[in-house]
């Protein structure tokens, strides 16, 4: 079992005990300056001023726009009872779930994607020209290779800023904002988009009623900004993952077996003839993974909250990876939160994987629910197994 953790300085303007040292790790910043980004300011100075722009010597990060985009085909709960052995009944009561978005044939994550993101950046009011990290969390890339590289292409980002995937599957949003605060806050990176979006319909085994009803497609993102240490937006996270767990959820690569050639008997590699490899449906034990979930979601964010030196009541909304009602519900209980203060559009969109934050957050964002300065909850959580939370501002 891997975990990580951290503290990001300085501690939130609420209600808070001095932060206990002992939390602090690796990742937590000293109110010292940084060797690291003075360097990079200083070697700033000698690039041409289109690239200094991109270094800066900042010490918090905070959201400043979010955005999110659905494909256009909604699949009812009804609709799907026409292909598997299923009901509205049973999918509404067990999962909160009523509708799904579902990219077809010719639809674009990667397209998906950029759309979120550019929202995100018109409400940001930050030009494409000025990202400088593209990070796309995704489990279901068009790219084995990246898809991020093309959406800082489609979004027009002129100056070449890195952009790589991140796979976490439904935690990979939460790791994204981390990674995000991370570059912010120790390399001098300015804007970064951190960009969930998933399409595991792609994945899914439509004859499985135990799964498939489960799953929908979306993007979601949101611009993190360098800012003043007293603006800071990014209190703490903690993060986690256990190999051991893989069996529970998975999508296994996959050889095809015609394709299969053994290696030569006098091990020539002439016998290695290229092989086309797919992946296999999602695997999934919904009981163990609704188990693991209920188990170490509240956990992490307790553990969350008590670095950055918060209590309960110190969080305004609580903003899960959008899996199943029943385990929203059941962390909320196990947290004391009233429903008043659960973010949900689970029943709208059903599990979109890394997506569903972001997605629920702009909703929430848009819809004048979560306002500026409001605290947020978030926690991600999946195959892996995976698992984080981090205690986050909003504007
Ligand atoms: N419609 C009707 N009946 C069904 C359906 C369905 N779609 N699916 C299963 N059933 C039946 C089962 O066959 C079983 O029948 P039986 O009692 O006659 O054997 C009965 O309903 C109960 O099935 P369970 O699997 O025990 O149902 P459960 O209450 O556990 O709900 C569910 C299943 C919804 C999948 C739940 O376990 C769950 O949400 N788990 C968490 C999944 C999750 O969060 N995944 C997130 C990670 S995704 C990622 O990271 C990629």
């Amino acid at each position: 079992m891997a975990n990580a953790s951290g503290l990001f300085t300085p501690a939130p303007p609420r209600t808070c005990s001095p932060c206990t040292p002992i939390y602090r790790s690796a990742f937590s910043f000293s109110p010292t300056p940084r060797i690291l980004c003075s360097s990079i300011a200083h070697r700033a100075e000698k690039l041409p001023p289109s690239h200094q722009a991109q270094m800066v010597d900042s010490r918090g990060c905070k959201l400043v726009g979010c955005g999110s985009a659905v494909p256009s085909l909604q699949i009812s709960n009804d609709d799907l009872s026409k292909i598997v052995d299923t009901n509205d009944e049973w999918i509404s009561v067990r999962t909160g779930i009523r509708n799904r978005r579902i990219l077809t044939g010719k639809d674009s994550l990667t397209d998906l994607a950029t759309e979120a993101a550019r929202k995100a950046l018109q409400m940001a009011e930050v030009d494409p020209e000025e990202v400088d990290l593209v990070l796309m969390c995704t489990s279901t890339p068009e790219d084995l290779f990246g898809s991020a590289p093309q959406i800082q292409k489609a979004l027009g980002c002129k100056h070449n800023p890195l952009a790589y995937d991140i796979t976490a599957a439904c935690s990979g949003f939460v790791l994204g904002l981390v990674s995000a605060a991370c570059y912010i806050k120790g390399g001098g990176f300015k804007n970064v988009l951190v960009i969930g979006a998933d399409a595991l319909s792609r994945y899914v085994d439509w004859n499985d009623r135990g799964s498939c009803i489960l799953f929908g497609d979306a993007a979601g993102a949101v611009l993190m900004q360098a800012c003043d240490s007293d603006e800071d937006g990014l209190f703490s996270f903690d993060m986690h993952s256990d190999g051991e767990g893989q069996r529970h959820l998975n999508a296994k690569m996959k050889e095809r077996e015609k394709e299969h050639h053994e290696l030569g008997t006098n091990g020539s590699l002439l016998g290695l003839l290229p092989r086309g490899s797919s992946y296999s449906c999602i695997q999934m034990n919904g009981k163990e993974v609704f188990r693991f979930a209920v188990r170490v979601v509240p956990h992490s964010i307790e553990l969350a909250l008590a670095k950055a030196g918060l209590t309960r009541s110190s969080i305004d909304w609580l903003l899960l990876h959008q899996a199943n009602q029943r385990i929203i519900d059941a962390v909320a209980t196990r947290l004391e939160l009233s429903s008043e203060r659960v973010i949900s559009n689970l029943a709208n969109y059903g599990n979109t994987s890394a997506a569903s934050i972001p997605l629920a957050l702009d909703e929430a964002v848009r819809s004048g629910k979560v306002q500026a300065g409001h605290t947020i909850a978030a926690a991600g959580f999946g195959a892996g197994l995976t698992w984080g939370s981090a205690i986050i501002r909003w504007g």
